[in-house]
């Protein structure tokens, strides 16, 4: 939920954690720090922006060659600049960054303050450092073992960076449900951060820490022990991210280079994992896990947001291809239903960031019960994947805007090929039929590109409805969670409100919300249920409503009803979601743009929600 980023090393410490903070902005954007220490400790920290922040400090004494940097999505404490990070200790000497959050926060403040401390914010993080300190002087210990034992005391999840003005060559490092990963540079230097994005340019040698564990750097050294005292042996790897993916390359926002960048990022998750000559498939996942899988009684999938609306399409897909009874389920909400869950079920999660909280917690939930977890997530070495046994990524690269776009895409990608893995393991699916299947899968590159080429019909689209306050989205069957997709782009970067709903349901309900100001945008490609949906259609114009419809290409019936037609490739109805949902992420860039609204960085959101 909160950025961090530090440094210790030869070069200037500060223009890396800003740098480095820029890039980290999508994980919450409501006041950004910085500690420098230089003989002394100085900190700088501001409510808003990186870049307010930059300029706050301009003019100050910045040198320094360690430092740590934080950008933060307020939880505890409202957005000030007291309650930004870092916070300091006591003394004053020691200064630690934050993300997560300190369950037990309240009753240690408590203790602390009848021992004479005093706090300066309302945040969690803040009683951490007062911890550390507190430990460090009744028991006489080093920093390290201090930090060690606080942390034994927490309740909680963290990712943290301590630094004292009194080891002036020392960095800590600490992680247990919130990401960290640890930078080996050139020349003893070490970078510590949420994820590599403000490493990448410097360094591509990391270390992943795990849950439990504390990085120790000192004199140009890394050592690793866990929060029980045990030591460990860092594994070094190497990144595969580069620096390109990571800037915006020209577009005007990251979600707008990430809507285009589709093409790439269907075939990047598509590469190499089948072979349409043969019709066989080369994922581990199916191959490790065929017993299972031939043997499974039912699929959960969980997940938030849109890695939840992927999960309806693989609902679709897995019932429609394989025949296996599917629930999709909001992360949320099964971790706290009591849900009946054995070691018969297959329980796949799905994550862009791999953080999510609630998904995470799911994930132990249903291992707990016994089932066996697949994690779909984008970001490599993040907590989901390690978290699951087994599973995939979706090669999507790094996916910076807020809205989440190539990321839905890429997992359906997925999900299309593990519906089509399982079905040929549970004789559902012959070989030629894979190969028509992979075939066609191989077009979708090309048709999405196709799709995109409607971005300026969209622009004109969107100036007519940027002024709107509702939005209605319809759709059915493959469509309809598309529709859900769609709304949830233009509610949160445009803060319109939205709703999807399977197109026969509004006669239940929205038909009432309609008049000559709804725009009522409609998934009408010709499939099972076009009929139906033209009958839908029917509904809203005999009511005024202003029908904006996704056809397929060459499509009169509709276009003859409809007050907008956008035309997307012919393709099957199992990979349509991947081609229809293209329009509507352009419709909702275009109005957020003209709405005025930062698209990369909607209002209270953060990319990666690592909070309940
Ligand atoms: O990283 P995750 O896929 O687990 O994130 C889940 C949701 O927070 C995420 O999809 C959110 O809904 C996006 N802002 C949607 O664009």
């Amino acid at each position: 939920m909160c950025g961090i980023v530090a440094y210790i090393g030869p070069r200037e410490a500060y223009p890396i954690l800003i740098k480095g903070l820029k890039r980290l902005e999508y994980r919450g954007y409501d006041s950004a720090g910085v500690a420098l220490l230089n003989g002394d400790l100085n900190i700088y920290k501001k409510k808003g922006k990186v870049s307010d922040l930059e300029e706050a400090t301009k003019g100050k004494d910045t040198h320094s060659h360690l430092g740590m940097g934080h950008t933060r999505w307020a939880t505890h404490g409202e957005p000030n600049d007291k309650n930004s990070h870092p916070h300091v200790s006591q003394s004053g000497d020691i200064a630690i960054i934050h993300n997560g959050i300190i369950e037990n926060y309240g009753t240690l403040k408590e203790e602390l303050i009848n021992r004479g401390h005093e706090f300066k914010s309302d945040t969690d993080t803040e009683v951490l450092v007062h911890l550390i300190e507190d430990v460090q002087q009744n028991t006489g210990v080093a920093l390290d073992e201090a930090v060690r034992l606080a942390l034994q005391e927490v309740v909680g999840a963290y990712a943290i960076v301590i630094i004292s003005k009194n080891d002036p060559t020392k960095m800590i490092g600490a992680r247990k449900g919130s990401p960290m990963v640890v930078g080996i540079g050139e020349d003893g230097e070490y970078f510590i951060a949420s994820d590599a994005t403000p490493i990448i340019e410097y360094t591509k040698n990391v270390t992943y820490l795990n849950d439990g564990e504390i990085a120790f750097i000192k004199d140009g050294k890394l050592s690793v022990k866990t929060i029980n005292n045990v030591e460990k042996t860092p594994y070094i790897e190497t990144l595969e991210m580069n620096l390109e993916a990571i800037e915006k390359g020209g577009y005007e926002h990251f979600m707008l280079k990430e809507i285009h960048e589709q093409p790439r990022s269907i075939y990047d998750s598509l590469r190499g994992r089948f072979n349409p000559n043969t019709g066989s498939f080369a994922m581990r996942s199916l191959k490790e896990y065929e017993g299972k899988i031939k043997n499974l009684n039912r699929i959960i999938i969980v997940g938030c947001g849109t890695s939840w609306h992927a999960g309806l399409v693989g609902e679709y897909l897995f019932e429609d291809i394989a025949r296996i009874p599917v629930e999709v389920e909001y992360a949320s909400e099964f971790r706290y239903r009591n849900p009946v869950i054995n070691e018969d079920d297959l329980v796949i999660a799905i994550s862009q960031s791999g953080e999510t909280a609630d998904t995470l917690a799911a994930i132990e939930l249903a291992k707990e019960k016994g089932a066996t977890i697949f994690g779909l997530c984008n970001v490599v070495g993040s907590s989901i994947p390690r978290a699951s046994h087994a599973g995939a990524y979706t090669h999507a690269g790094p996916e910076i805007g807020v809205a989440s776009t190539k990321a839905f895409t890429a997992q359906v990608s997925i999900l299309t090929l593990w519906a089509y893995g399982f079905a040929e393991i549970r004789g559902k699916a012959t070989k030629e039929q894979l190969r028509n299947a992979f075939a066609e899968m191989e077009t979708i590159p090309d048709k999405v590109k196709k799709a995109l080429e409607c971005e300026a019909q969209v622009i004109e689209i969107a100036r007519t409805f940027s002024e709107v306050h509702n939005a209605l989205y319809l759709g059915r069957g493959y469509g309809f969670p598309v529709a859900l997709e769609g709304a949830l782009k233009l509610k949160e970067i445009s803060y319109i409100h939205a709703e999807g709903y399977p197109a026969a349901e509004m006669k239940h309900g929205p038909i009432a919300l309609i008049d000559e100001n709804m725009p009522v945008v409609v998934i009408a490609t010709k499939g099972n249920i076009y009929e139906k949906v033209i009958s839908n259609i029917q509904e809203v114009k005999a009511r005024k409503g202003k029908i904006i419809a996704i056809v397929t290409e060459g499509d009169t019936k509709v276009r003859a009803m409809a007050d907008y037609t956008i035309e997307i490739p012919e393709t099957s109805e199992f990979l349509e979601p991947l081609v229809s949902t293209i329009p509507l992420q352009l419709l909702s860039y275009h109005v957020a743009v003209n709405r005025g609204c930062n698209v990369d960085q909607p209002r209270n959101l953060a990319k990666s929600v690592t909070v309940e």
